[in-house]
């Protein structure tokens, strides 16, 4: 225990909504979205189908029913789906893609580069026969989270959707945190969506939305969308409420250039005190140490808090630890000799 104040790096999912944000809820224009319309949610999901290079787009609950709903609508029982190593889809999603939707996961190597496979390795993988699975679907993921917010850049998404493509292949594009990419990249988020069958983005992780994320793609597949996401419950009625804070969230896209400094800043001075990290592309940071519990403990008695991540410490800035927070951490870690 510890009395010092926490300085929470364990997601950017713990982000609160602060006043404006609050305000813009309480103020919120609400319809009934399940039985036919909600001012607020319809604007919301106007504004991120155009963001995304989408023609129409639905609000969702989470992240997780994002993916899901796509992969249930893009897989049929038994078909195979790749997907690279350590994708939210296949390593925290509770086997939903298999469980719910069916699939069958193929997980693909990283021999592009970090959370990236190589065009010839989705060619590889790509084959349906007659005597083999089927294989329907490639789903990438960008940032890719467990690589450590790492970036795939529009001409190998391309490079990777062509060749997908070419094997008859759908693409779902898991970007719960699509907007650190185009932000990182300096291009719009539409520029990191071309030629996906579908595409998730989170409102609730770096732009701070208490809830919701969004699915985009064709005006077909967002109906069917709609229609699954009754199914499963994720139909909200004055969710206007809640498509009110992600439009204050998506004013902040911007804004996430701070926490991608912050991040660089941190990882800068981790090494400087003789961590081994990775150097950040954008929000996450991930350390190699020897004990991931024991450091993770040790941390968190100076108030430090971070989670443990394909084997590593992960730590991920977001807008509620400021520049000074991340120096404090920093002299903390120092002061305890971490
Ligand atoms: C890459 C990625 N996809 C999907 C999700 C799921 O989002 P949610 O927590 O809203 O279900 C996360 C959550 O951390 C994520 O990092």
């Amino acid at each position: 225990m510890t009395n010092l104040a926490p300085i929470d790096l364990r997601s950017d999912t713990v982000t609160r909504p602060d006043e404006q944000m609050s305000a813009a809820m309480a103020a919120a224009e609400v319809g009934d979205d399940v039985l036919d319309h909600d001012p607020t949610m319809r604007a919301l999901e106007e504004r991120v189908a155009k963001l995304l290079g989408a023609t129409a787009a639905l609000w969702v609950p989470s992240g997780s029913m994002g993916n899901l709903i796509s992969l249930m609508l893009h897989l049929q029982r038994g078909d195979r789906f790749l997907a690279p190593h350590g994708s939210h889809v296949l390593a925290y999603e509770f086997g939903s893609a298999a469980w719910l939707a069916g699939g069958m996961p193929q997980p693909l190597e990283w021999n592009a580069g970090p959370g990236r496979p190589t065009p010839e390795t989705v060619r590889g993988h790509g084959d349906s026969g007659y005597d083999t699975l089927r294989t329907t679907l490639l789903c990438l993921e960008n940032t890719h989270n467990s690589a450590g917010g790492a970036v795939t850049p529009p001409h190998e998404h391309a490079q990777l959707a062509a060749a997908a493509r070419e094997k008859g292949l759908r693409i779902h594009l898991d970007g719960a945190r699509i907007w650190n990419a185009a932000i990182a990249l300096g291009l719009p988020p539409a520029a990191l969506t071309v030629g996906v069958d579908s595409v998730q983005a989170c409102l609730s992780k770096g732009l701070g939305a208490p809830v919701g994320s969004v699915i985009a793609g064709s005006e077909d597949f967002i109906s069917e969308a709609r229609r699954v996401r009754r199914m499963l419950g994720g139909g909200v009625r004055q969710g206007g409420v809640l498509a009110a804070a992600g439009l204050v969230a998506l004013d902040r896209i911007d804004a996430l250039s701070v926490d991608h400094d912050n991040a660089r800043l941190l990882a800068e001075g981790l090494a400087d005190h003789g961590w081994s990290v990775t150097t950040p592309q954008t929000n996450i940071v991930l350390a190699a140490v020897p004990d991931v519990a024991l450091s993770l403990e040790r941390l968190s008695a100076v108030g430090v808090h971070a989670v443990s991540m394909s084997g590593q410490i992960r730590f991920v800035t977001h807008r509620d630890v400021s520049t000074a927070d991340i120096k404090e951490a920093l002299h903390r870690i120092e002061e305890a000799r971490i």
